[in-house]
């Protein structure tokens, strides 16, 4: 018999977030365990709950969804992305710049299918978000993984982005504030990567999904008003900040020098039409959200849930022997290190699928976010704080039972 194959074009394309070890406790679910989920920064379902002006909102406009919209998106959407970007110090962008897709995650799918070539090279960072590495490889191209260094709070570095350009590189990715290391960037880290991209003409893919949530005295400096010589895009989106992930609301801005990249522009707009639109009911939320109160400031301040129990995942994480942790300055992670002259991990995907049988808790090894050094786990902070402190305690059993 004649097996039905997946293309080849997947072969090189893995999100291990959502991989074996998720299987694995999908199997334990329908099996009638209950599994702590620490594996996605889904806020909703832990209890962050999105403002109600913006589901009474989407409510009562309901019936003005019914149709497809434009394939870039409703106008007060854009509209309001447009004002929120310029008053975050964007210059020379305008309506034309704006597109709206279901989530973040769709724009990164089209927009590096739009501008890859097989055998393109994009500079992605190490560790990634997945998405990233998998949309290049599934576009043709090839990610090549730039140094994000832990023992530099994990700020991308400049050296090793340097040495990997090469003549076929076509664009840089930057991840700010970061998932999964919860590094926000400072100017001058942000101002050389703006310089190297300028210099080759590199296009800037800004991916600031969690602009909104900083702690301490993180400033968020969005790469779309550094960059002026080269084509930058920006995205964003409601998952995260707005707590609205179900939805699938995201966009992307085009700025800096758009007239080099007008063929690619115009790529980007017929994979746009091709989909027709974005979910249009979650196109509605976006007005509401980005001009209403932005109340993810009460979680991150001190005394919000966010903070408070990032205070708690970290001050817990680093009292177990041989694990330490940058502090996250922003994002709903921690990415902590196990050191391996206490713990030698031969392969840490292992590790976490016999965290999760003996536990019950689904945690996500280093290695899926590009990172293979066997030394490192994301987790999730977004619990209440005994779920918290459960998760981690029991964590703690495990790691020293274990080695
Ligand atoms: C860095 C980053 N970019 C993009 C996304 C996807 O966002 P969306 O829900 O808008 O598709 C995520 C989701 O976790 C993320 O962490």
């Amino acid at each position: 018999m004649k097996l039905i194959n997946k293309s080849q074009k997947l072969e090189d394309v893995c999100y291990d977030i959502r991989g074996p070890v998720l299987q694995s406790a999908l199997a334990l679910e329908s099996q009638g365990e209950s599994i702590l989920k620490l594996n996605i920064g889904n806020p909703a379902p832990f209890g962050f709950e999105a403002p109600d002006s913006i589901l009474n909102y989407v409510a009562e406009h309901l019936h003005d969804a019914e149709g497809y919209s434009h394939s870039m998106g409703i106008i007060q959407a854009r509209s309001a992305i447009l004002s929120h970007a310029m008053s975050h110090g964007f210059s020379n962008i305008n309506l034309d710049d704006i597109f709206l897709g279901n989530g973040v995650s769709e724009l990164i799918v089209s927009t590096t299918q739009a501008l890859l070539d097989n055998g393109d090279e994009i500079l992605v960072p190490s560790p990634d978000y997945p998405l990233w590495t998998a949309a290049a490889n599934l576009a043709g191209g090839k990610a090549v993984h730039y140094i994000c260094d832990e023992a530099a709070d994990w700020t991308p570095d400049i050296d090793d982005i340097k040495s990997k350009v090469t003549t076929k590189t076509k664009a840089i990715v930057v991840i700010n504030p970061n998932n999964p290391t919860g590094a926000v960037y400072p100017l001058e880290i942000l101002q050389e990567i703006a310089k190297i991209a300028e210099t080759h003409q590199l296009v800037v893919f800004a991916d600031e999904i969690y602009d909104k949530i900083l702690y301490d005295d993180a400033q968020h400096i969005p790469m779309g008003s550094l960059i002026e010589k080269t084509l930058c895009i920006s995205f964003n989106g409601l998952s995260k900040a707005y707590r609205l992930a179900g939805f699938r609301a995201g966009w992307a801005i085009t700025s800096g020098n758009k007239a080099l990249a007008k063929s690619y522009i115009e790529g980007i707009n017929m994979l746009l039409s091709m989909r027709l639109c974005a979910n249009v009911p979650a196109q509605l939320a976006i007005e509401p959200a980005l001009n209403g109160k932005q109340c993810i400031d009460d979680l991150r301040l001190p005394k919000g849930r966010l903070y408070e129990q990032r205070e708690l995942g970290y001050s817990l994480l680093t009292q177990i022997e041989g694990i330490s942790c940058v502090k996250p300055k922003g994002g709903i992670y921690l990415f902590p290190k196990l050191d391996p002259k206490r713990y030698p991990i031969k392969n840490d995907e292992q590790l976490i699928h016999d965290f999760l049988m003996q536990e019950k808790i689904l945690l996500v090894q280093g290695s899926a976010f590009n990172l293979n050094d066997n030394q490192h786990f994301r987790l999730v902070f977004l619990p209440e704080k005994d779920q918290l402190t459960h998760a981690i305690n029991r964590l703690a059993h495990f790691l020293l039972n274990r080695f």
